[in-house]
C-alpha cells in the first residue's frame, strides 16, 4: 500500500511540468494556465540566473519584450511590494531589478535594444513589467516612455503623503547612519526655520505632491493608461488591491488568498508562489519610523489636504487620506 503510495507521487514528481513546443501557441492570456505558475518559477529562475543555454531559450519559445506595464513610482508607496505580488500571477514576469533606462541619460542613451535586453526571459503571451519609482517625478520621463509606447499601462502606488515623506527620510537616515554620517532631524528638514512653513524645497515634501507630478504624466497619457495603487491598502490588505490591478491589466484573476499570507514578526503579507516557495520582502521594506513631532505631521497634513482633493479628482480614486 505504501509502496504504491510511493510510486504515485513519484509518478507525479516526474510528470514532466508542460509539454515543450508551442506550449503557449496561439493562446490569449486569458488562457494561460494556473501550471504557469510553478513553470514559472523553477524555469525562468534558472534562465534568469544564466543557467540557460541557448538551445533551451529556443525550444521553450522564449523572448526578452518590452514591458507592457510599468510602475513609475511612488518612491516608498510599496513599488517593491506591488511589483512581486504581480508577479504571483502566470502571466507576469517581473524585472527584477530598477533598471533607471527613462531618468537616466546616460541609460537612455544606450537605446531601446540595451533596455530590452535588460528584461526577463518570457512566454511571448506573457507581460513583462518592471518598476522604477524615479521615473514618476523626472522631468523627461513622461516624453521617453510615450515614444518608446503610447499605449502602455502606468501603475502608480501611492501612500498618504506625510507617511510617504516620512518613510523616505527613513530610508535616506538610514544610509546616512550606515556611513556613520549624522542626519538632520526629519522636522528640521520638513519645515523651513525662517517661515515656519512646510519646506516644499524638501525632496521628500515634494515627491508626495502626486498631482504636480501626474499633471506632468498627462500631456502625454489620457488618464485611462494610469491605475492608482493605494499603497496603504496593499499593507493591510493586499488581495482586492491586486485584483484591481489584474481588472487594469486585463489579466484573467489568478492572484488569491492563498499566494498571500500575512506572517506576525514580519508585521506584513509575505508570498506564497507554491507548496514549497515562499518569501517575505527583505527587511529594508517595512522600517520603523522614527518619532515626529505631532504638530509637524498636522501642518503636513494640512499643507497636501488640497493637493490630495486635486490628485483624487483627476484619478477618480478617493483615498481618505486625512
Ligand atoms: P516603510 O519601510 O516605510 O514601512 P518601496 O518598495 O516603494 O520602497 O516601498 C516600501 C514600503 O512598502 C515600506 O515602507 C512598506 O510599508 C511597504 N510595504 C507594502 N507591502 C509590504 C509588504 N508586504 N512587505 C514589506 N513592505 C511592504
Amino acid at each position: 500500500m505504501c509502496r504504491i503510495f510511493r510510486m504515485i507521487i513519484r509518478t507525479q514528481r516526474l510528470q514532466p511540468i508542460c509539454p515543450i513546443e508551442g506550449r503557449f501557441g496561439a493562446r490569449s492570456q486569458a488562457e494561460i494556465p494556473l501550471r504557469a505558475l510553478q513553470f514559472k518559477r523553477g524555469l525562468l529562475h534558472e534562465f534568469r540566473k544564466g543557467n540557460a543555454t541557448k538551445e533551451q531559450i529556443r525550444l521553450h519559445n522564449l523572448v526578452q519584450q518590452l514591458p507592457k506595464a510599468i510602475i513609475i513610482g511612488v518612491r516608498k508607496g510599496g513599488t517593491r511590494a506591488l511589483l512581486e505580488m504581480l508577479n504571483l500571477h502566470p502571466a507576469v514576469v517581473k524585472a527584477s531589478q530598477e533598471i533607471h533606462f527613462f531618468d537616466n541619460d546616460e541609460n537612455y542613451a544606450k537605446g531601446i535594444e540595451w533596455y530590452r535586453k535588460k528584461m526577463p526571459f518570457s512566454y511571448p503571451q506573457q507581460i513583462t513589467i518592471e518598476k522604477s519609482p524615479a521615473y514618476f517625478i523626472t522631468e523627461e520621463v513622461p516624453e521617453r516612455i510615450y515614444k518608446m509606447n503610447s499605449s502602455i499601462k502606468l501603475l502608480i502606488i501611492v501612500r498618504e503623503p506625510t507617511t510617504r515623506a516620512i518613510s523616505d527620510y527613513t530610508q535616506v537616515l538610514e544610509g546616512k547612519e550606515r556611513k556613520n554620517k549624522t542626519y538632520y532631524k526629519f522636522e528640521k528638514l520638513a519645515i523651513d526655520s525662517n517661515t515656519c512653513e512646510v519646506n516644499t524645497k524638501y525632496k521628500a515634501v515634494r515627491t508626495s505632491i502626486y498631482t504636480k507630478h501626474l499633471e506632468r504624466w498627462l500631456k502625454y497619457f489620457p488618464i485611462e493608461q494610469f491605475h492608482i495603487v493605494d499603497g496603504d491598502r496593499l499593507i493591510t490588505e493586499p488581495l482586492p488591491e491586486l485584483q484591481l490591478v489584474e481588472k487594469f491589466l486585463n489579466l484573467p484573476p489568478r492572484i488569491s488568498q492563498y499566494n498571500l499570507y500575512f506572517n506576525a514578526t514580519r508585521g506584513f503579507y509575505c508570498l506564497r508562489f507554491n507548496i514549497v516557495f515562499n518569501k517575505c520582502l527583505a527587511g529594508s521594506k517595512g522600517r520603523i519610523h522614527p518619532e515626529v513631532d505631532p504638530s509637524v505631521i498636522t501642518k503636513l497634513r494640512k499643507f497636501f489636504h488640497p493637493f490630495n482633493q486635486k490628485f483624487y479628482q483627476i484619478t477618480g480614486r478617493t483615498l481618505n487620506w486625512p
